[in-house]
């Protein structure tokens, strides 16, 4: 969703605020502004690059607020690009999140004379503050009187003319970072735009407002009372919030696959004892072992991967899990007590509807786990424990190496959980040997990407395709489909294999191709059926099939190949070739992959 970022220093305040904007691109870029206090706005529609054709340059300031739109409320218009001030223009917000009360706000100031351009809720901001500037004829006052007014979620900045080098952020629900840096200091929406200037940052918590000059930063509640937080350093470096030499940040994180795996195992494993070490969790261990069942909520890949966890734990570890996608989780009535487990997956840790599923789950006595990336975020703090992905800053919208660290994080866990259990120690061995293996076999496959691309050159054309899988490899029917879809703009469908003849059988025909994942495992004789009952019916076949497998070819029309590995490993080695193919066909279709058109990588509304 939106993305804010702020900055008050000694420096020229454009190109930072700018090249900030730039590292915060995912999160939205329905519209970009600027504004430098006493020197003016700029805004435009799209994204950065729009923006800096607005002569920016001309600006001057040492301080500054910037933002990027993904729109809720309101067209994605100039008018409605952030910093959106008040009437006399001496206030200026920008605001990631949704003002819930906007309309009896903007009613009530309507009748006391106030006039208001654009279509958002967040107009609402400055003129409140506006309002209460009036009469307090105090800024730091009147901005924590407006807060007060307002319902729903925010993460916002503020400036003011008068006292153009400081900045007021505050958070409810929508996440903002501080980052304290020598005689200056930012404000964001995440660590990535602050990294290159300073690893310090504060971490607000909803109802948090933070008051910063270059030189001060200070920290209280909604009432105005001061708090005293701690600034945590973060071990991201520069280089991996940048393409290094990719054309696409998404073909860079498919690129890292092999790296995560290593990172995400790293230090966790015993191999000899067969057991799992996961600093996270060690608090809560006492209550795993009596947990009767885990419920694994997520959105989009990581629901995915979610699907991929319930397979796993079951057949391994002998506890029960059901899967969810956050945004339907409260709605219905979860019966939840406190021997169940909810694992919420979220690679941002910021997604809105898996936050609020941990804050159901509490409220129902139930135990939170996490498996998330982002180190520090609002999943990571709310949940009791959980285990870190560590696979590093994912920017492009399309979640591709956090996939993969999550079903890594999710075999960890799932022989933590079986070594409580019912595994025993060879089992557990065996799983752990093989993921050692993991690092060297996606390698192989990486090797692959000219033959991968070719492939999806030759499929360009096609306006739709099915995906399908059994068992493990079910979900990764899921999970390839929605990459395609969300990087291609291409209708593609996610199928269990066996449901084929129930159904969807009745659209293939040679113009409706189907990748099969078809693999040498429990299900493969299956698989096989299901593919052959595809191709008697002229449908084009490209399968994911296992190394040395050559009776595959018979039934397909182009095959990749993926090594041999333990079937519950088999989805982190199957994903990664659909990656790629979508990431291609993309590519040739001469499309943005990191930014796919109505998409934004940090989904903070629900
Ligand atoms: C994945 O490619 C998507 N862009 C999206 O489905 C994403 O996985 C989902 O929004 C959940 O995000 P999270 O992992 O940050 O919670």
């Amino acid at each position: 969703m939106c993305g804010i970022f702020a900055y008050t220093g000694n420096k020229n305040a454009i190109p930072i605020l700018i090249d900030g904007l730039t590292s915060l691109e995912y999160r939205g870029y329905d519209s970009a502004g600027i504004h430098i206090p006493q020197s003016g706005t700029r805004k435009a529609v799209g994204g950065v690059s729009q923006l800096k054709l607005q002569n920016i340059n001309s600006l001057q300031g040492t301080s500054g607020v910037a933002h990027l739109r993904w729109a809720t409320h309101g067209e994605p218009t100039e008018i409605n690009a952030h910093p959106h001030h008040d009437m006399s223009h001496k206030i200026h917000v920008v605001h990631n999140g949704i003002i819930e009360n906007y309309k009896e706000i903007k009613e009530s100031l309507i009748s006391q004379g106030y006039t208001f351009v654009s279509s958002t809720d967040t107009e609402v901001i400055p003129q409140l503050i506006a309002f209460y500037l009036y009469t307090l004829k105090d800024f730091e006052k009147a901005v924590f009187e407006a807060l007060n007014i307002l319902r729903g979620t925010y993460g916002i900045a503020v400036t003011y003319e008068n006292e153009p080098q400081k900045i007021i952020t505050a958070r409810c629900g929508a996440p903002v970072v501080l980052g304290l840096g020598m005689d200056e200091n930012f404000v964001a929406s995440d660590p990535t735009p602050i990294l290159r200037h300073t690893k310090n940052v504060i971490y607000l918590s909803d109802g948090e407002v933070a008051i910063i000059t270059p030189q001060t930063h200070a920290i209280y509640n909604l009432k105005n009372i001061p708090i005293t937080k701690q600034t945590e350093v973060i071990d991201w470096d520069v280089e991996q919030v940048q393409k290094n030499g990719f054309d696409h940040f998404m073909l860079k994180e498919i690129m890292e696959a092999k790296e995560v795996v290593q990172n995400t195992i790293r230090g966790r494993i015993k191999i000899n004892e067969g057991l799992v070490k996961l600093g996270g969790l060690e608090l809560v261990e006492d209550k795993l072992k009596h947990a009767k069942r885990i419920i694994i909520v997520g959105c989009g890949t990581a629901f995915y991967a979610g699907l991929v966890g319930e397979y796993m734990l079951e057949e391994h570890a002998g506890i029960p899990v059901e899967v969810e996608v956050g945004s339907e989780f409260r709605y219905r009535k979860p019966i939840l007590d406190e021997h169940t487990v909810l694992l919420a997956i979220s690679q941002s840790g910021e997604t809105a509807d898996t936050l609020e599923a941990i804050r159901e789950a509490k409220r129902k006595g139930a135990l939170t786990l996490g498996i998330v990336n982002t180190v520090g975020s609002t999943i990571a703090r709310e949940t009791d424990a959980g285990i870190y992905n560590h696979a590093g800053p994912e920017i492009g919208v399309a979640s591709t190496k956090a996939f993969i660290s999550q079903l890594t994080a999710l075999v960890l866990f799932t022989v933590f959980m079986g070594r409580t259990r019912s595994m025993n120690i060879s089992v557990a061995k065996e799983i752990l040997n093989e993921i050692t293996t993991l690092p060297d076999k996606i390698e192989k496959i990486l090797l692959q990407k000219d033959t991968i691309k070719s492939i999806a050159e030759k499929y360009s054309t096609s306006r739709d395709f099915l995906y399908i899988g059994r068992k493990y490899n079910y979900p990764i029917a899921f999970e390839g489909a929605l990459k395609l879809k969300e990087v291609s703009y291409i209708h593609a469908e996610g199928y269990g294999a066996g449901e084929m003849k129930h159904g969807p059988l009745a659209m293939i025909d040679q113009d409706f191709p189907s990748l099969a994942i078809t693999l040498q495992d429990s299900v493969y004789e299956k698989m096989i059926s299901n593919i052959q009952e595809i191709k008697a019916r002229k449908g084009k076949i490209i399968s994911i099939a296992t190394e040395g497998d050559r009776v595959i070819q018979e039934y397909s029309n182009d095959v990749i190949y993926v090594p041999s590995v333990h079937e519950m490993l088999s989805p982190i080695l199957a994903i990664i070739p659909l990656q790629l193919f979508a990431y291609y066909f993309a590519v040739t279709k001469g499309l943005d992959v990191d930014k796919p058109r109505n998409l934004a990588k940090s989904v903070t509304v629900e």
